[in-house]
């Protein structure tokens, strides 16, 4: 059966954001992020604390988080190490994300590290978030398949998402990076992992739209019991350190279907669509999602 009600985690001004090459005004992120929030989004994240130099479009992190402050939703924030939980914890974040690899490649283009050394320098992160009261996700990239690396073993995805359980991680997202992943494929996973004792209850997916797949993806896990969808407003997105990848599916996308299924998720898609039409316009090009465009005043 199909889940009453769907929570979606919105990625647009975070995993969106940090891929166009336009740099975007720090009052228009703000003016974004509430506009999601408006939209009924109720999980919006916001930035990440990482390098400036890794991840130029997000080095504003420290002026956008006061804008915020009064912003109707929770604003997860990526840290990938303590200099990061520290900057973001000094702003006032109550949500974080920690960041894995699954695939040795991505690990050290992403991270500069090998997938143990990343899990080891996310421990005392995920620990210190816990005790001062914040939310943490652990987010598992190349789940389904790598572009230098190629088919990714079900059991290495396994292997990374035990440890982040251990961690202490609340909820894992599973991120198809670039795209590959296939309906079989997530089933494939996703019983793998309630196998190992990682329940669909604790998940959220996370895919991008490379071929066309993510919302086939997205009702598979839902079929599955996954309640929590990652998505990112009007497709912006992709990743800066791995080749290939594209844009997020698209919230509008995802709410469309939804809506349709009569599956619950506050979203205003009309109001969502609009704001999406805003963002493409500060970007200078049109928004990929195919809902967006259909939606479009004529
Ligand atoms: P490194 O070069 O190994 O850094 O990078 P380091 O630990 O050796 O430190 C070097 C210097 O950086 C030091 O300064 C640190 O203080 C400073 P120095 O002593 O030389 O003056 N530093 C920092 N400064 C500010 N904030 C920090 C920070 N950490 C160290 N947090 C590092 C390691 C983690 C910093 C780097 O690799 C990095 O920032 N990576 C971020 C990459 C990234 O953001 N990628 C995109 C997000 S992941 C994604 O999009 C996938 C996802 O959507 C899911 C999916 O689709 O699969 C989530
Ligand atoms: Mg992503």
């Amino acid at each position: 059966g199909l889940p009453a009600r769907v929570r979606i985690h919105e990625v647009g001004p975070r995993d969106g954001l940090q891929n166009e090459k336009t740099l975007v005004p720090v009052a228009v992120k703000a003016e974004f992020i509430r506009r999601l929030a408006e939209a009924g989004l109720t999980t919006v994240e916001a930035t990440s604390f990482v390098h400036p130099k890794w991840v130029p479009q997000l080095a504003d992190a420290e002026e956008l988080m006061p804008l915020l402050e009064d912003t109707p939703a929770r604003l997860p924030v990526l840290v990938p190490n303590k200099r990061g939980l520290e900057r973001a914890l000094a702003l006032g974040a109550r949500d974080v994300a920690v960041f894995a690899s699954v695939t040795e490649s991505f690990a050290r283009a992403n991270l500069n590290r090998s997938v143990d050394e990343v899990l080891e320098m996310f421990e005392p992160v995920v620990a210190e978030a816990r005790a001062a009261g914040a939310g943490v996700r652990g987010y598992l990239s190349m789940c389904f398949g790598d572009p230098w690396e190629g088919a990714v073993p079900v059991s290495q995805t396994v292997s990374v998402a035990r440890r982040l359980m251990d961690m202490g991680c609340a909820e894992l997202s599973l991120g198809d990076t670039i795209g590959v992943a296939t309906p079989g494929h997530v089933l494939e996973l996703l019983s793998a992992l309630s196998e190992a004792g990682v329940p669909a209850t604790k998940l959220a997916v996370h895919f991008h739209d490379t071929y066309g797949q993510a919302l086939a993806n997205t009702l598979t896990a839902l079929q599955y019991g996954v309640t929590c969808v990652d998505a990112s407003a009007g497709g912006l997105g992709g990743c800066p350190y791995a080749k290939s990848a594209t844009g997020n599916l698209a919230t509008e996308d995802l709410v469309w279907m939804l809506d349709g299924l009569g599956i619950e998720t506050g979203v205003d898609l009309r109001r969502l669509a609009a704001t999406s039409e805003w963002m493409a316009r500060h970007l200078g090009r049109p928004s990929p999602s195919r809902t967006v465009r259909a939606l479009a005043p004529k």
